[in-house]
């Protein structure tokens, strides 16, 4: 893909999806869309975040194919991903600390459930950063919530 289609201006290598490397072998889009399809039908039915991300989220499909093109992004490094995930979790201004656990403890098993052990662990070690990243900003001190 071409800088120019990727969101154009800034080099890839400045930008907040540089490209990545595949993450590991054994992962496909496949299993990427079976996570992100699963995941989310967790979430919205779980009684604390189901009502934060409906409240938010009126067009679920829509959500989904961008989150499928996070993880393709992440996972298989092909960019197709230009969102902004920061600023729009800071200004999530009912999500507290805990809700980070939450919705961890759904991404796991689910995670166990759509990839090969060993890539099943660097999925989840990939979520645990981005989530200690996103509380940290958040939470943290670090110029987020007061
Ligand atoms: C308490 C935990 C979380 C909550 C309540 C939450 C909620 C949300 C909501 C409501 C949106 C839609 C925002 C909007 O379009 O205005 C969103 C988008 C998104 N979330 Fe989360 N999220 C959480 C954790 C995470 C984590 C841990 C990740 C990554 C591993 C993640 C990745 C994303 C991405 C990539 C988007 C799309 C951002 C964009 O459009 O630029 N979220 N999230």
């Amino acid at each position: 893909m071409s800088d120019a289609q990727n969101g154009g201006g800034q080099p890839k290598s400045t930008g907040p999806d540089a490209m990545r490397p595949v993450a590991h072998e054994s992962i496909t889009e496949q299993q990427i869309s079976n996570l992100v399809e699963t995941f989310y039908d967790k979430v919205w039915a779980d009684e604390r975040l189901g009502p934060i991300f409906s409240g938010r989220i009126a067009d679920k499909p829509a959500h989904l194919a961008k989150m499928k093109d996070f993880w393709s992004t992440m996972l298989l490094g092909t960019g197709r991903f230009n969102g902004r995930p920061m600023p729009k979790h800071v200004a999530l201004s009912e999500v507290v600390d805990g809700d980070f656990a939450i919705w961890l403890g759904l991404f796991r098993p689910v995670a166990h459930e759509a990839f090969a052990p060993e890539a099943a662990q660097i999925v989840i070690r990939t979520a645990e950063q981005i989530a200690q990243t996103f509380r940290h900003v958040m939470f943290g001190g670090m110029g987020g919530r007061p």
